[in-house]
């Protein structure tokens, strides 16, 4: 398994984090190929809970761990994380970045937050970390880059220059304070000096690993939905989290790519707004919110939980090339005497389809068919294997490869990292 991509299959926090750790203990680079500290991976080893935002996963394990060019890096909060890992004896040396990824800049968080404020109802609920107007900026070529925290001179440059223009929007489109440049340029020089000993080629890096037979993990972040280009836009993400984004995202080819692991949660669930056909009643939603613990990583809101939809991940199949699906959180519907899983989509036209609608509209507007399916009622903590399983819970697990054609190689049973069955 050379190179292998781990993708979240639906919107995000689908407890990716905990598959990601599992496989970094076999695996010798682990890389995020986008995103930001709009992330939230929560993983629980040696009965620690970490929750990281920016890190890959594998610096736990004590794997090379690579920020690509396609990450957008928030310099303090890697720092308070960086700090806050190795006051808890686990050390950040491993950690690589890429100079070509783009800084997330304290004027990129003010216009989040401002933007969002100016959409009112219309806002996206983004995480307000500054992803979008990074990302813009960079899609712009007004970005400034993690290589430019190498020479202080062109770091002062580029910010007085970014400062030129977004004061002037600060001030005038969204009536904020603007920023003073020697304190930005103080601060983000501060910041500087601590990470330039992470900078490194990691497009050469990761190409030279491959080449020496090495297991390279490429985690991705947030999921599919939430694609810039393919998810449901304009409530998504400003990156691609999808798999093909993870070559660009590093700075490989598509060839070296050998399996793309799809994370799905048993259940789904959303933060932020935008339409969610499978979504749940609130009685029951809050019921599973409870069970499965669905509060944000990064903001601490509500997530919106709904029933497993197997059109939407269908489409995420067909996006990511995925080979397999790891289901997590396969216990949480432990308590349920029946379950409703989403086999189909009802469009405004009347007919139905299996595949997602292609146009917005149809989207907005698609009612879930559902298929009822026996539960368990029992907990699945004696399941050493898939064997295991009670067999509800095995014919859940048999409908969803049936339906989308891909084998369920790993299942979720609980928290912890040995909380995972294996085929
Ligand atoms: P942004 O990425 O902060 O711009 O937010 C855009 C949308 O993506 C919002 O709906 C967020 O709630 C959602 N989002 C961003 N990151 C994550 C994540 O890690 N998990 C789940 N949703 C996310």
């Amino acid at each position: 398994m050379p190179a292998t991509v781990i993708v979240g299959a639906q919107w995000g926090d689908e407890g990716k984090g905990k598959i990601v750790d599992l496989l970094a203990q076999e695996s010798d680079l682990v890389c995020r190929y986008q995103g930001g500290p709009n992330a939230g991976h929560t993983v629980i080893a040696h009965g620690e809970t970490f929750k990281f935002r920016h890190l890959p996963s594998g610096i736990l394990s004590g794997k090379t761990s690579v920020l690509g060019a396609g990450c957008v890096v928030d310099p303090e909060v890697l720092l308070e994380e960086i700090d806050g890992l190795e006051q808890r004896g686990i050390s950040a040396e491993p950690l690589r970045i890429s100079g070509n990824a783009h800084l997330i800049m304290p004027w990129h968080i003010a216009i989040d937050g401002a933007s969002e404020k100016r959409l009112g109802k219309l806002q996206i609920g983004t995480t307000r970390r500054g992803i979008g107007p990074a990302y813009a900026d960079k899609a712009a070529r007004i970005g400034i880059r993690v290589q430019d925290l190498l020479d202080p001179k062109i770091l002062r440059q580029k910010i007085e220059t970014a400062l030129a223009e977004k004061n002037v929007w600060l001030e005038r489109v969204y009536e904020l304070e603007p920023f003073e440049l020697d304190e930005v340029a103080a601060r983000e020089e501060a910041f500087a000096r601590r990470l330039r000993p992470f900078v490194a080629d990691t497009s050469l890096l990761v190409d030279e690993a491959l080449r020496a037979g090495k297991r390279v993990l490429l985690e991705g972040a947030q999921g599919t939905l939430l694609d810039l280009d393919h998810g449901t836009y304009p409530f998504v993400t400003s990156s691609n989290p999808t798999a093909g984004a993870a070559t660009t995202g590093i700075g490989i080819g598509p060839t070296r790519i050998d399996e793309v692991i799809g994370v799905s949660k048993a259940y789904v669930t959303r933060v932020g707004a935008g339409p969610f056909p499978s979504e749940m009643e609130p009685m029951l939603a809050g019921q599973l919110r409870e069970l499965g613990q669905e509060y944000g990583t990064v903001t601490g809101r509500n997530r919106r939980p709904g029933w497993l939809d197997l059109v939407a991940l269908r489409y995420a199949v067909r996006l990511n090339g995925i080979t397999s699906l790891a289901l997590t959180k396969l216990d949480v519907l432990s308590s349920f005497d029946e379950l409703e899983v989403c086999v189909r989509y009802r469009l405004p036209d009347g007919s139905e389809s299996e595949n997602f609608p292609a146009h917005q509209s149809d989207f907005h507007h698609a009612a879930p068919v559902f298929e009822t399916v026996p539960g368990w009622s029992q907990p699945l903590d004696d399941c050493a294997t898939l064997a295991d399983l009670p067999d509800a819970a095995r014919g859940y697990v048999d409908l969803i490869e049936q339906a989308l054609g891909v084998p369920v190689e790993l299942v979720g049973t609980g928290a912890a990292r040995e909380q995972v069955l294996a085929r």
